[in-house]
Formats: structure tokens, C-alpha cells, sequence
């Protein structure tokens, strides 16, 4: 057995122990079903008895009975939920909690919608039990930040319900008077996710009214005595209650029961625990102050011109502040009170008339829209808290609703209120006799279950008479409101003479048997309800079915600028008005009961009947009358009668066989057959006595609840099992799926460690074999490269021997060949010699001596005459050309003479050339010659510039008419050379265009466009000119340090095209006139003088060939890019 099992075993005997305790010591019997003898005295004793003994709760089946204490019993505390929580109805003593604990568990576990329905009369606990029954439910739901947050508001909405919808009265010092059922949503785990509260028909009659010795609505009282200082300067409220009319009347302000300065805390807290902004309180209290303020408002009548009565207020100051408060017109509030505005009808045309008010009436004004403020007040804070605490998650919701409705009323003046509470009990009690009385039986005898019926009262005539569609008393009082004209209170009393008089729960002083009965005053009639009979006084009753409000009024108030008034009547919208009548209080009240009761039905009920011991709200007293008619009337003793012969479950067979099938081998896990034997085996099995259940037609009924409890018991210790079962299947199916998990872990992970162990000794055995094959194939490699080496050596030696061998042999027969040469020369010489001497001495003879050199000299004279001849026939076929290299071969003895004559010939056309040449041709190609002097061999230029001619005149200034103009200034006749040029500044190194000119004497700087001099250098002044040897046309011009020029400016820096041309023919111009030499100085590097300053001047060659180059002037030295 597992610790579970056996700790619940040990807490289920400990639990069995307590409760035997408990109930031997009980006090009567806790369920009043196993009264004996079941009689209505024996019910009231057991009642008491209990009453005393402080066990207020009583059971009646599953019905909790609950007696009013009227003091603090020890029943409440949190220890006392925990011990209720999750327990069997059965098993500890009667308490609410219980009941609320097995709607909270039958809502959650079985997906039932519940409701608790809390019935009792005024006074009775049933907003203290409704409240028992919300605190049991937050305790026991989950937590969470959102789940408390929603029970918080849930239970904040009580106080601020309570404050605004309670008032003392005769018989409760906190008798709610507006009914409320608020549903608590709870989401699929059985956490509160929301609600929503509906509100019945509050009494606000009570606004105006109150009778002596009861209070208007608690907030009044709160707000007067508890508000701040600071709140109640803002509201301009001061004084005590005792001050303001619509408090004052009833002399009753203190109660010993209530602390309103503490309970005003309590309320402002709860709203803002449920949501309300600080200026929505703000409001609401603003709203409670003009309520207030307007009941002080007070009217003098007086006749009017036309002789009508009028009225007008008699302090103005009482609507001034209110109107400051709600923002109003002054002059029109005032207008809607005292007068009224219709709308009639004439010959088919509307007209608005307007009558004034007598005093009375604008007292009624006043009071109508007092009411119509607070009651449309609290219907906007019902809503407010629904729109803080509705459920804002979607997804399926289980509802518990809980119904506090106000209870049955029996005042010495009873009114239209009361009439329609008194009739939203008897509908309540309908629904308690159609549930456990009616129903039950109805369906037992459904069933085939042999039953004896049980007689009990059914109210559902009573409920007929009230609300009965055209003869029921609502439908004639809506009858008489909608007649108007000449209907009255008293017309719809007779009216109801008319039709209700022969009605047996129907009396009034017309009716037969109650002519004579003093206690029935003529203008009342008297319901005989199920909780007794009620007089109800008719006066009033047309007024406040019709509910109307001047709209007058209900437009001053539209009008308003402020916010929550203006919004508490939309009806004053002169935009919204409609011709169509609303509704009357009384339908809509019909209306709404209708839908409660719809809503009821629809869940499952639990019951609190609530009975209050005496009427004079004593801790101390059980009054024996007071409970018996209570007793009678809620039907407790039919209730008992037919929960004892009764069933305490029951429940299809199907749906049952279900939930109890896994407690007995054969119908689990399936019944194959009909669930109804399924059952019959199951029950059978578990050894249930056949007393104790019987089988209707379609459901299996238990007759006692502990029958029912014992099954439930095992079926929860079976479901433990179970759940240890599939929690064993689970483990075991976890472990499992986290064993295969590992295993292919592990076998994923060895399989990648031996893939990567294979890997490594892989690449070790590879990387072995590669450094062995490297090593073999370079000691292969080297063997064969030694043999080659060897091979190559030996081919080299052969070589070199055969060469050695082969230059041997060539020398050999070189020397052979030379020897055999110089032999065959030798021989030959020999033989010449011989031939000679032979010759010679065979010749001698006959010549003289000396002959021979003669003929040598006769040849070679020879041989001259004929080469001269010849170049005499070739000299006339020479190219005239200086040019040409053209010239004849001669015999090698005249190569001297050959020589000679070309360099005579040469010079000799060069003369011829000379000759033809004209005067300026001979100065150009001494220009020319003058170039070449300076340029040749030094400026890298210089090459390319020989071929062009010096054109002198590049601009032809010549023939420019202007120019002879300046020549007539300056007395400089011959232009020699012109050109644009480009001049660069000494200073920044720019360049700019000028005009150069060379005369006869001078060099002119001109401006190119005017031909205005700008410089006029006397070419005496030049001491020399600078160039590089590069091929840029840059040039310095120095000028003589002693001359004036130099004083001003210094040297120049030109850039020309022309710049060999200009340059040689500035030397020779310059030379001409000084008769001495003008040095021209080429170099990459030299200095000049930039106005009286020495500066260095530095070519350097940057591949720019030719194009302009870049000057740079920095401090005193000046960079040429070239
Ligand atoms: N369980 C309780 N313990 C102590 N006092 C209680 C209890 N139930 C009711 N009372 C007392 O009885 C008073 C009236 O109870 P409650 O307001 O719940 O009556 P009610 O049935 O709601 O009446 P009404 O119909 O007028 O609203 C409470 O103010 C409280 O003093
Ligand atoms: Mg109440």
C-alpha cells in the first residue's frame, strides 16, 4: 500500500472519529430528516434547541436551513473553510460552507452551472449568508495576482453595494433594498474569472421617504460623517444630518449597530479596489450631495395673474449650489420645478403649453427627480462593476450564481414596493415547490417508484393572481396607468374589485366576508400570500407603476455639464425623444423576475432558507410563532416529509453506471450490456442492500445520502488507484521514452566517438603511410637523381672528352691543314720564286735593268687615269642634295685620293647652296645655327623643335594697326619675334596670358587683348636666361641686378611654345646690344630673383613631357613640376 492510500486511510479514520464526535455531541439532529417524530413541533424544538446551543444551521436533505443569531457565533473562520473543504455534506456538522462546497465541487467536477438560492424574510441573513457563501468560494478556488484581483473586486462589490442599495429599516439594520444576483464566472479549473451582478428594482421611494424610526440609504449617513474635511468643503456639505429634509423626517439618524464614519472608509476603499477613477467617485459623491441638497428645496405657492396657482421657491441659495455642483442652468432647473412643459395635441397640430406648478406639485417635481437621480445612480454603479469585474478571457465558463433578493415584507403601510417584493418571493417560493416538491414527486411517479403523495401549497395561484396576463393585478394597473385622464388609485382599486373579488387569496373591504373587518381599510386590498397576508395600501401605486419624470426635468439634467448626471439621463436628449411609452415599472419588474426565474431553472439549485428567530433582532430569543409561521410558509415541514420518503439521488442509469463503473471488475472498463444490469452488478458487487436503492425507469435513485457518500468514498479511493495506475503506465512509459532516449544517445554518441577514434587512427596510419611514401619516393627520388646526376655527369665528361678529343683532332688537322697550307704557300712561294728566278734568268736577257718598276708605275697610272675618268662620267649623275651620301668606290691605291675628293665635291655643293640662299633665309638658318649652338646636346626638347621654322611674328603684329600705334610710342620699328606666352607670378606661382614681343631694343610684355604694355624689359637689362634640360618651355629671364627693373620686380618666369626660337634670339638681340655674351644657363636647378629676394629654382621631372608644367612657390624656393 502505497503512503497515499495510507495517509488518506488515517485522515478519513481520524475524519470518522471527528465527525462520531461531533454528532454525539451534537445538539438535535443535524439533518431534520431523521426527526422523530417528524411534526412540526418536534421541528421547531429541534430548532431551537440548536439555536441556543449556537448551531444555527440545520439540514433538510440538502436544503440548509439557517437561523439568524444576531450576534458573532464561532462558526466563521479560516480554519473552519479548511476543515469543510472538499468534504461530504454528511460528514461534519450542517453549515453553508458545506453547501457551498458541494456547488463549488458539482460546478467544477461535473461541469453543472449551480446557483444558490438564499429565500427567508426581511431580516432573516440572507445577504450575511450570500456572503458566507462568496467568502467559502474565494477561500477555496485557486490563487494567483489575476484570481485574487478578481475575487477582491468580486467581494468589494458587496459594501459598495451595500452602501448605496441598503437602509435600516423596522425590521433589519441592513436591509438591502434593491434585489441582487450576481453570477461568478469561473474558468475550466474552477478559478473565479468574473461576474455579473444583476440589480432588481430598487426602492427608491426611500429617497424621499422614510418611515418613523427607519433611514433613507446608508451612504447619506456615510458621507455626512465619515467624508473627509477636505471632501466635504469640496461638496459644501456641513452640518449634521439633522439638517437636510430628506434625512431629518423619519428621526432616526444614529444607529448602535452602524458605524457610518467607518463603513464611508470601507465603501470609498471597495470602489477603488474595484476600479473607480478618483473623479468617478468624485462624481458619484457629487451626485448623493444633490440628492441631498435639491430634498432641501422648499416651495411657496402664490396665485398668478391669471389666476392660477403658482409657486417659486423660497431659498434660492438651496438649488444654487447644486446647480454649481452638477453644472445647471440656475434659471432653468428652477423653471423645470416650478412649472411643467406639455406637448398637446390641438386640431392635429402640437403645442407646446406651458402651465406653472402649485407648491405641491413642484414638491412631487422635486421628489420624482431625486428619485430618478439616485435610482438611475445606483443602476450606473451596478453597471460600472460589472464593466470592472466582467470576464475578459475567452474560452468555456462555469457559472455559480448567487440570488439575495430582498425578502418577504409585511410593513403596517404596505405600498407598491412592497407588493412587488412580496411578489418576487412568491415567485421564488414557485420555484423551491416546483423543484423539491413537485418535481419530485411528479417524477417519481414517472419513474414506476412506488410513492404516497405528500399534500403541501402550491402558491402558483397566488402568483396568477399578480401576474396573469390580462385579469392578473399588473396588467390591470398598467391597464389604469395607460387610461390616464380620469384614472386614479381609487379607480384601479375598484377595478380590481371588478375582476379579483372572487379570487380566494384576494380581499378588500367589497368582498363579502370582509365587510365588517376594521383591520382592512377601504382604500387597501389584501393578498393572502404563501408567508401570510398583506394589506396593501393603493394610494401611490398608479404614480409609481407610471414612474414618470416632468421632462422638463429630465432635460435641465441632460443639459447639465456635468459628466455622470448628464449621462444618467439620456431620456432628456431632445434628440432622443420618442412618442413611445416605456414600459411600466411594474412590467418591467414582472419582466425582469421572469428572466431571473428562467436563469434559475436553467442551473442547478441550492438552498439557504433563512428564518429569523423574533422580530425584535434579540441574540436571546427564540419566539416559537415567529419561527412556526415561517416554518408554514417556506413549507420546511412538506419539504422533510418528501425528503424522507424520498430519494436522496438519483441520477441515469447510463450516466451513473459511468461515473461508479471502475468499482467492480465486471463493468470495468466497459458493460457491454444495458447500463441499467451494468448497474444492477455493480451494486450488487459493492454488497448495497437493496433497501437502499430502487430502480426507477430511466435513473437509479439512492435513497440515503450515505449510500450515495460511501460510493463516492470508494470511487475516490478507486480513482487513486487508477490515477496510480496511469501514473505507474506514465512513469513507467516516461522511463521508458527517457531510457530509448538515452540508449540512442549513448549509442549516437559511441558511434560518433568510434567514428572519430577511426578517424584519428585513419589519419595517423595515413599520415604515417604519406611520410613513409614521401620519404621512400625522395630516397627513390634521390637514387634517381644521383644517377642522373651521374648519367649527366659521365654524358658531360663524354662531351667534354669528345669535344676535348674532337678540338684535339680539329687542331690536329688545323695544324695539318695550316702545315699542309704553309707547305702548299711554301711550295708555291718555291715555286714562284723558281718560276721568278727562271723567268728572271730566262728574261733577264732581254730586258733592261729597272724595267720593272716602270711598268709597276705605268700600271697604277694606269689604273688612277681610269678612276678618274670614271668618276668624271659618275659626277654628273650625284644627287644635288647636301644630304646625300651618294658617292662612288675607287680602286684601293686611289682610297686617299677618294677620300679627299668627296670632302672637296662636299664642300664645294654646300657652296653652290650657300650661294643660292636669300638674305632672310641666311638669318633664319643663323637663327637656327645660333639654337643649335645653345640647345643642341642639352635640352631634351631642343630635337623635335629643329624641323620647325622660326616663324618670328607668331601673331602677326605686324599687320595688326593697332601695334603701330605702340611702335610709334615706343620707337620700336621691327617685330623679331611675338607670341602668346604665358608669364608666372613671382609671388603665388599662377600663370597668366601675355602678349612677348621682341624690337629692336627691348622686349615688351604686352596685354594680349589691349596691346597695352605692361612691362618694357631694354634687352641691354638681360644678364642671362635659365632653362631645363627637360622638355618643358619654361624660361628665366635674369635681369642686371643694378638696373632699375631688377630694383622693382626681379627676374621674369615665362612659359612659351616657342621657347628655343625666343630664347636664342633673346641671346643674340641681347648680345648684339651689350657686345658682350649673355650666358644661357640650362639646368634642373638654379637661382633667380623674385623682387630683390633669392630664389631657387628647381626643376623636377615628373613625367608631364612637354605639356604645362606645375609651379609651386614655397618660402624662397620655387618647384617646377615638369
Ligand atoms: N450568520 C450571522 N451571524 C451573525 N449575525 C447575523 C448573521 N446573519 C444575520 N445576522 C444579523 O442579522 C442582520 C440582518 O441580516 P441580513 O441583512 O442578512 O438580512 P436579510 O435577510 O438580507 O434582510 P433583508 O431582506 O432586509 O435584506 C445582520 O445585519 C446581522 O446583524
Ligand atoms: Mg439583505
Amino acid at each position: 500500500m502505497n503512503g497515499g492510500k495510507q495517509r488518506r486511510i488515517q485522515q478519513a479514520l481520524f475524519m470518522n472519529g471527528h465527525t462520531s464526535n461531533i454528532l454525539e455531541s451534537m445538539v438535535g439532529v443535524g439533518d431534520m430528516v431523521l426527526l422523530d417524530p417528524l411534526t412540526e413541533e418536534a421541528c421547531i424544538n429541534n430548532v431551537k434547541r440548536r439555536f441556543y446551543a449556537e448551531d444555527i444551521y440545520t439540514y433538510i436533505g440538502q436544503v440548509v436551513v439557517s437561523v439568524n443569531p444576531y450576534k458573532k457565533v464561532p462558526l466563521f473562520s479560516p480554519g473552519t473553510i479548511q476543515t469543510y473543504r472538499g468534504r461530504n455534506l454528511y460528514e461534519l456538522p450542517p453549515h453553508i460552507y458545506a453547501i457551498a462546497d458541494d456547488a463549488y465541487r458539482s460546478m467544477r467536477d461535473r461541469n453543472r452551472d449551480q446557483c444558490v438560492i438564499i429565500t427567508g424574510e426581511s431580516g432573516a441573513g440572507k445577504t450575511e449568508a450570500s456572503k458566507i457563501v462568496m467568502q467559502y468560494v474565494a477561500a477555496v478556488c485557486g490563487k494567483g495576482e489575476e484570481v485574487d484581483r478578481v475575487k477582491e473586486q468580486l467581494l468589494q462589490s458587496n459594501p459598495v453595494l451595500e452602501a448605496f442599495g441598503n437602509a435600516k429599516t423596522l425590521r433589519n439594520d441592513n436591509s438591502s433594498r434593491f434585489g441582487k444576483y450576481m453570477d461568478i464566472e469561473f474558468d475550466f479549473k474552477g478559478d473565479p474569472i468574473g461576474g455579473v451582478i444583476t440589480n432588481y428594482l430598487l426602492e427608491k421611494s426611500r429617497v424621499v421617504r422614510q418611515t418613523e424610526g427607519e433611514r433613507n440609504f446608508h451612504i447619506f449617513y456615510q458621507l455626512l460623517q465619515g467624508a473627509p474635511q477636505s471632501l466635504l468643503n469640496k461638496l459644501r456639505l456641513s452640518g449634521t444630518c439633522e439638517k437636510y429634509g430628506y434625512l431629518n423626517q423619519s428621526h432616526c439618524v444614529a444607529v448602535d449597530t452602524i458605524d457610518d464614519a467607518a463603513h464611508f472608509q470601507v465603501t470609498e476603499n471597495a470602489m477603488r479596489v474595484i476600479g473607480f477613477t478618483e473623479t468617478e467617485i468624485q462624481q458619484v459623491f457629487e451626485v448623493v450631495t444633490a440628492v441631498l441638497k435639491l430634498g432641501n428645496a422648499d416651495f411657496e405657492s402664490y396665485i398668478s395673474f391669471n389666476g392660477t396657482e403658482a409657486c417659486s421657491l423660497t431659498d434660492e441659495h438651496s438649488i444654487e449650489e447644486v446647480c454649481k455642483m452638477i453644472q445647471c442652468d440656475h434659471e432653468q432647473l428652477k423653471q423645470a420645478l416650478t412649472n411643467r412643459t406639455m406637448d398637446i395635441c390641438i386640431t392635429g397640430l402640437s403645442e407646446r403649453v406651458v402651465s406653472t406648478l402649485s407648491s405641491g406639485q413642484a414638491v412631487y417635481a422635486r421628489d420624482a427627480v431625486c428619485k430618478a437621480m439616485y435610482s438611475r445612480l445606483f443602476s450606473w454603479l451596478v453597471g460600472r462593476i460589472n464593466d470592472s469585474i466582467k470576464v475578459r478571457t475567452r474560452g468555456k465558463k462555469k457559472v455559480m450564481g448567487v440570488l439575495d433578493i430582498y425578502g418577504f415584507e409585511v410593513f403596517e403601510d404596505n405600498n407598491f414596493e412592497q407588493f412587488v417584493i412580496n411578489y418576487c418571493n412568491e415567485k421564488l417560493q414557485q420555484i423551491f415547490i416546483e423543484l423539491t416538491l413537485k418535481e419530485e414527486q411528479d417524477e417519481y411517479v414517472q419513474e414506476g417508484i412506488e410513492w404516497s403523495h405528500i399534500d403541501y401549497f402550491n402558491n402558483s395561484v397566488i402568483c396568477q393572481l399578480i401576474e396573469k396576463k390580462n385579469t392578473g393585478i399588473l396588467a390591470i394597473l398598467d391597464e389604469e396607468c395607460l387610461i390616464g385622464g380620469n384614472a386614479s388609485d381609487h379607480s384601479f382599486l375598484n377595478k380590481l374589485n371588478e375582476v379579483c373579488i372572487r379570487h380566494e387569496h384576494y380581499e378588500s373591504r367589497k368582498k363579502k366576508s370582509c365587510r365588517s373587518d376594521k383591520t382592512l381599510p377601504y382604500d387597501c386590498f389584501r393578498l393572502r400570500h404563501y408567508a401570510g397576508s398583506v394589506t396593501y395600501n393603493v394610494q401611490g401605486f398608479l404614480d409609481k407603476n407610471n414612474d414618470l419624470l416632468f421632462r422638463g426635468l429630465s432635460q435641465t439634467m441632460f443639459s447639465c455639464d456635468h459628466q455622470l448626471v448628464k449621462k444618467l439621463f439620456p431620456d432628456g436628449n431632445p434628440r432622443r425623444q420618442t412618442k413611445k411609452r416605456p414600459p411600466t415599472a411594474g412590467t418591467q419588474f414582472k419582466n425582469s423576475v421572469a428572466e431571473l426565474m428562467k436563469n434559475l431553472l436553467a442551473k442547478n439549485p441550492n438552498y439557504i432558507r433563512c428564518i429569523k428567530p423574533n422580530d425584535v433582532k434579540s441574540p436571546n430569543l427564540f419566539d416559537d410563532s415567529v419561527v412556526r409561521h415561517q416554518v408554514r410558509y417556506l413549507g420546511l415541514m412538506e419539504n422533510m416529509r418528501v425528503r424522507r420518503a424520498g430519494y436522496a439521488y438519483r441520477q441515469p442509469y447510463d450516466q451513473c453506471l459511468q461515473r461508479y463503473k471502475m468499482l467492480c471488475p465486471n463493468t470495468w472498463p466497459n458493460w457491454l450490456g444495458h447500463p441499467r444490469e451494468g448497474l444492477q452488478a455493480l451494486l450488487t458487487h459493492l454488497r448495497v442492500k437493496p433497501t437502499e436503492y430502487a430502480k426507477g425507469r430511466t435513473k437509479l435513485f439512492i435513497r440515503n445520502p450515505r449510500t450515495l457518500f460511501d460510493l463516492e468514498e470508494r470511487r475516490r479511493d478507486k480513482m487513486e488507484d487508477l490515477a496510480i495506475i496511469i501514473q505507474k503506465v506514465f512513469r513507467g512509459w516516461r522511463q521508458w521514452k527517457l531510457y530509448q532516449a538515452m540508449r540512442a544517445s549513448q549509442i549516437l554518441i559511441s558511434a560518433q566517438f568510434r567514428g572519430y577514434r577511426q578517424r584519428k587512427s585513419y589519419q595517423l596510419q595515413r599520415n604515417s603511410a604519406v611520410t613513409i611514401a614521401a620519404f621512400f619516393r625522395g630516397w627513390k627520388a634521390r637514387q634517381l637523381y644521383k644517377q642522373m646526376k651521374y648519367e649527366k655527369l659521365c654524358i658531360w665528361s663524354v662531351g667534354i672528352i669528345r669535344k676535348y678529343f674532337l678540338g684535339w683532332q680539329a687542331r690536329k688537322l688545323c695544324r695539318q691543314i695550316r702545315h699542309e697550307k704553309r707547305c702548299i704557300w711554301a711550295a708555291n712561294v718555291i715555286r714562284a720564286y723558281y718560276i721568278g728566278w727562271k723567268v728572271r734568268k730566262e728574261y733577264r736577257k732581254r730586258f733592261r735593268a729597272n724595267a720593272a718598276p716602270k711598268i709597276v708605275s705605268f700600271l697604277r697610272n694606269c689604273v688612277r687615269r681610269k678612276y678618274l675618268l670614271f668618276l668624271h662620267s659618275r659626277l654628273a649623275a650625284l644627287p644635288c642634295s647636301l644630304l646625300s651620301k651618294d658617292w662612288p668606290r675607287s680602286p684601293i691605291i686611289c682610297h686617299t685620293t677618294n677620300k679627299h675628293l668627296r670632302k672637296i665635291y662636299h664642300g664645294w655643293r654646300c657652296r653652290k647652296y650657300r650661294e643660292m640662299l636669300d638674305e632672310e633665309t641666311r638669318r633664319i638658318m643663323r637663327e637656327k645655327l645660333s639654337a643649335s649652338e645653345i640647345f643642341r646636346g642639352r635640352k631634351t626638347l631642343y630635337p623635335e623643335t629643329v624641323p620647325r621654322p622660326f616663324k618670328g611674328d607668331y601673331v602677326q603684329l605686324r599687320q595688326n594697326i593697332n601695334w603701330r600705334r605702340v611702335t610709334d610710342s615706343t620707337g620700336e620699328s621691327e617685330v623679331y619675334f611675338s607670341d602668346i606666352v604665358y608669364k608666372i607670378n613671382r609671388s603665388n606661382a599662377k600663370d597668366s596670358l601675355r602678349l612677348m614681343v621682341l624690337c629692336d631694343t627691348s622686349m615688351l610684355i604686352v596685354n594680349q587683348k589691349t596691346l597695352a604694355i605692361k612691362y618694357r624689359l631694354p634687352v641691354t637689362e638681360i644678364a642671362g636666361i635659365s632653362v631645363s634640360p627637360y622638355m618643358d618651355n619654361l624660361f628665366v629671364i635674369h635681369i642686371n641686378q643694378t638696373g632699375e627693373e631688377a630694383s622693382r620686380k626681379g627676374d621674369f618666369v615665362f612659359h612659351s611654345e616657342h621657347l628655343v626660337e625666343i630664347v636664342s634670339k633673346l641671346r643674340d638681340q641681347a648680345e648684339r646690344a651689350k657686345g658682350a655674351q649673355v650666358p644661357v644657363r640650362i639646368s634642373n636647378t638654379f637661382s633667380a630673383q623674385f623682387n630683390g629676394k633669392g630664389i631657387q629654382v628647381e626643376f623636377v621631372e615628373t613625367g608631364l613631357n612637354g605639356k604645362m608644367p606645375v609651379c609651386k612657390r614655397k618660402d624662397d624656393q620655387l618647384d617646377v613640376l615638369v
